[in-house]
């Protein structure tokens, strides 16, 4: 179709005109021009009049969340007291430059949260870009508490394979060292295994999707542990007998600690001695050896008249030579069980083969086993024989602070209808070896902990983000009543010792 021209005189006698128009004063036109450049330079000086004089919370744009209420009128605490007056033209294009292609300068509000809340910027040493604060924790939403971390700020990352991919790689040019940020007391134990070669860096989306399977059960972890005990064996043996009238249950052994969140440590006094009571004389089955530590018991043996003879005064024997008679008689029927006092030092150090039970003889559960029935038991030459420290582990995960108050005996429909019990998570009842790891899998918790199970699976709910300050005292739950700093800190060694040892030989 020909196009319909006109010429370039057409065209600027039409423009003209039009101008023209608008060049001629009218009563109308002046008023509005009038009051739009009233609108624009006023609101330029109401600006600059309140931030010289103004009440501050003119400018807020909403209320402050109740921890930071206190500083509703200091805004300056968050914001820098010059930001955004600009001082000149190149200022103000830049500033809106920035706005324009990066939002709020978050950058400056973060070094402001920084002055009050120090080292929160750590999450991990290998993290290629680091996150806002106010992309985690919005401000200005109301004067409520701030509002739950949403998952979708961790899936930013952990939900973004060139993100962890670029994460793996930068981890794998750091130190061990760098990593493994969560401190704990010397007294506490904790099963911290090595860190993957490619660090924690799988790509997930949430919980109940891929989020990986724990690292116990993934890498098919044992206990380390060389203690021997059979959980099987002891909740469902028929010859296990009753304690205070019940038969034995968890929690005659796992007690919770005061705040309910774990447990507290097993002990020897406490748990098993009321069955394995360390007798060693069938007849007096009084008798019963120190336990936890060979030298005591040794100097126990190296003293049995001394010991018989407290026997005969408990027994109301008075008389010194009928004391004196009871002991001998003592010695001489306990040589005719054991032959010598090697022997006898031999049996309770080394027997791992039980006397049978004396079940006629009244007040007996059993008689002894030697340590090594529990322990293992190594002869030193010259010395009492070496008893390797059982390693109780107090916290088996320590990526996900765990609560047990918040969980056992919970009631949730289509899961546990009866409420949840220890064995729906650990599956102690049929375990038979002490290095088995009792602790539950993914599916365990998912059945709840997703949508279909309809409790909060946020990675907020199970995780924390900061890495806790480097300072043991501060670390929640660090002190654990009952138990010596130093044999703490030594079964903690003797633990890394034994997982720098399938490290290494896991990468040879
Ligand atoms: C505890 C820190 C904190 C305090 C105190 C605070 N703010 Fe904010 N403010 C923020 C953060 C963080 C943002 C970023 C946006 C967001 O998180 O929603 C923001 C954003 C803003 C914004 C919009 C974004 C912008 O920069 O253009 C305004 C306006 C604002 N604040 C005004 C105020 C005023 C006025 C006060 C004082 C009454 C105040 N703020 C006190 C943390 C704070
Ligand atoms: C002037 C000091 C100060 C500044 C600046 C500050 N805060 Fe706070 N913040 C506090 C205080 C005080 C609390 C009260 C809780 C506490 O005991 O730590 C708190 C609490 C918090 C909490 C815990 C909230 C909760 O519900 O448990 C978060 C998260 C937080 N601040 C984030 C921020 C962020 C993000 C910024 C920067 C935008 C910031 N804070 C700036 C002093 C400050
Ligand atoms: C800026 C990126 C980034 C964000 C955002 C992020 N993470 Fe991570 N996170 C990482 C990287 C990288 C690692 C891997 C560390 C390693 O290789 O040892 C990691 C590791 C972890 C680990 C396992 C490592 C350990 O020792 O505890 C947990 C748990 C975790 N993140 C939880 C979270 C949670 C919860 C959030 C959200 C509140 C979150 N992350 C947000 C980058 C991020
Ligand atoms: C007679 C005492 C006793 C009873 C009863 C008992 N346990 Fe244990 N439990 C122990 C001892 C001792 C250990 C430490 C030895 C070991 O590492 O296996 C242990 C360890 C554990 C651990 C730590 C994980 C591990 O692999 O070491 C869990 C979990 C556990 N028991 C759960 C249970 C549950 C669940 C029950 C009840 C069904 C139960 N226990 C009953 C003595 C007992
Ligand atoms: C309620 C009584 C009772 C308690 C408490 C108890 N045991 Fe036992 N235990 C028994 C009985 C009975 C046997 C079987 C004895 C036999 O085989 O002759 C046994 C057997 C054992 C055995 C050898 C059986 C095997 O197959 O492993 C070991 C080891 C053992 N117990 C360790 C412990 C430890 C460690 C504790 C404390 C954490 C403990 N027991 C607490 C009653 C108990
Ligand atoms: C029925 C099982 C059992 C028998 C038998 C037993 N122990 Fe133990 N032993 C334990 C348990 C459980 C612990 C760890 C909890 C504790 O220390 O109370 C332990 C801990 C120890 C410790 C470490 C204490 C520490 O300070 O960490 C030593 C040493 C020890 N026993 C020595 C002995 C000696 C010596 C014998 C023999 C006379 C013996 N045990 C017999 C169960 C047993
Ligand atoms: C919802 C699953 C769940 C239930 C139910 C549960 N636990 Fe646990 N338990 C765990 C997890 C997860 C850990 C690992 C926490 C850690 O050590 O970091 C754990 C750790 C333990 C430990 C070793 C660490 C410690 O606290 O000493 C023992 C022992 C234990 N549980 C016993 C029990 C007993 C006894 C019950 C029942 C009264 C029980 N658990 C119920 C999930 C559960
Ligand atoms: C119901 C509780 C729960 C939720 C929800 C949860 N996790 Fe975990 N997560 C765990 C436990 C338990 C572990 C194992 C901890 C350990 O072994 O110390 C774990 C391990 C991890 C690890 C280490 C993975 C590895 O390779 O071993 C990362 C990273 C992680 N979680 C990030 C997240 C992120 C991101 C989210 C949210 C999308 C999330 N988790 C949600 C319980 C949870
Ligand atoms: C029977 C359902 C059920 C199962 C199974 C379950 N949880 Fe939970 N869990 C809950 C409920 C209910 C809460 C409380 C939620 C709340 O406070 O809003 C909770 C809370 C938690 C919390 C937060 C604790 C706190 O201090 O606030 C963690 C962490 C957690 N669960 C981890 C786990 C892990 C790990 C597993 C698997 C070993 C698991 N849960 C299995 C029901 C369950
Ligand atoms: C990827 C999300 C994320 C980012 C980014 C983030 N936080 Fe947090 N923050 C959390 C989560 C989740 C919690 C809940 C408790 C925890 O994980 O430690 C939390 C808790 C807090 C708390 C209260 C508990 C405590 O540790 O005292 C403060 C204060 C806090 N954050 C400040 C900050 C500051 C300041 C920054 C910036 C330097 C920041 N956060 C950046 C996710 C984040």
């Amino acid at each position: 179709m020909a196009e319909l021209r006109r010429t370039q005189k057409q065209i600027s006698e039409r423009y003209w005109s039009i101008i023209g128009r608008y060049l001629k004063l009218h009563p109308w036109r002046l008023a509005r021009t009038l009051v739009s450049a009233l609108a624009f330079f006023g609101g330029i000086a109401a600006v600059v009049l309140y931030q010289k004089y103004g009440r501050e919370a003119f400018f807020n744009s909403g209320p402050l969340s109740r921890n930071h209420a206190m500083f509703a009128n200091d805004c300056k605490q968050c914001h820098d007291a010059d930001a955004g007056v600009p001082k000149d033209g190149a200022q103000l294009a830049a500033s809106l430059k920035q706005r324009f292609h990066n939002g709020i300068d978050f950058a400056a509000i973060d070094r402001k949260c920084e002055t009050c809340h120090e080292r929160h910027s750590l999450h991990e040493p290998n993290v290629v870009e680091n996150r806002s604060c106010s992309a985690c924790h919005m401000e200005h939403q109301g004067p409520g508490p701030m509002r739950a971390v949403a998952s979708f700020n961790c899936a930013s990352c952990h939900n973004n394979s060139e993100v962890m991919e670029a994460s793996a790689a930068k981890g794998a040019q750091m130190p061990r060292d760098a990593f493994h940020l969560r401190p704990h007391s010397p007294q506490q134990v904790v099963f911290e295994l090595p860190r993957p070669p490619r660090g924690y860096t799988e790509v997930f989306e949430s919980f109940w999707n891929d989020h990986p399977e724990f690292q116990l059960k993934r890498e098919q972890t044992r206990d380390p542990d060389v203690l021997r005990f059979n959980h099987q064996r002891h909740l469902t043996g028929a010859d296990i007998p009753q304690v205070n009238g019940k038969k034995l249950d968890c929690n005659y052994c796992h007690k919770p600690g005061i705040d309910g969140r774990f447990m507290e440590r097993v002990t020897f006094a406490a748990n098993c001695q009321a069955c394995h009571s360390l007798q060693f004389d069938i007849k007096n089955p009084e008798m019963q050896l120190p336990h936890g530590d060979a030298t005591a018991v040794r100097a126990y043996l190296h003293s049995l008249p001394t010991h018989y003879a407290d026997l005969a005064v408990k027994k109301g024997i008075a008389r010194p030579e009928q004391i004196q008679t009871f002991v001998a008689q003592q010695i001489s029927q306990l040589r005719d069980q054991v032959r010598s006092g090697e022997e006898l030092e031999r049996r309770v150090f080394f027997t791992t083969d039980p006397y049978k039970p004396q079940l006629g003889v009244a007040g007996t559960r059993a008689a002894f086993y030697g340590c090594a029935f529990c322990h293992e038991v190594k002869p030193q030459t010259a010395l009492v024989p070496a008893i390797t420290k059982p390693v109780f582990v107090d916290r088996w995960m320590p990526q996900s602070p765990f609560n047990h108050a918040k969980h056992v005996g919970v009631k949730v429909t289509g899961v546990s209808e009866t409420g949840l019990k220890c064995d729906d998570c650990h599956h102690a009842t049929s375990s038979r070896e002490t290095s088995d790891v009792l602790m539950p899998v993914k599916a365990n918790c998912v059945a709840c902990h997703s949508p279909q199970g309809k409790v909060v699976a946020e990675c907020a709910t199970c995780h924390k983000y900061h890495a806790p300050p480097q300072n043991v005292a501060m670390w929640e739950g660090s002190q654990r009543p009952g138990s010596s700093a130093s044999r703490g800190a030594e079964a903690a060694r003797t633990l890394k010792d034994v997982l720098l040892g399938s490290r290494l030989t896991a990468t040879r």
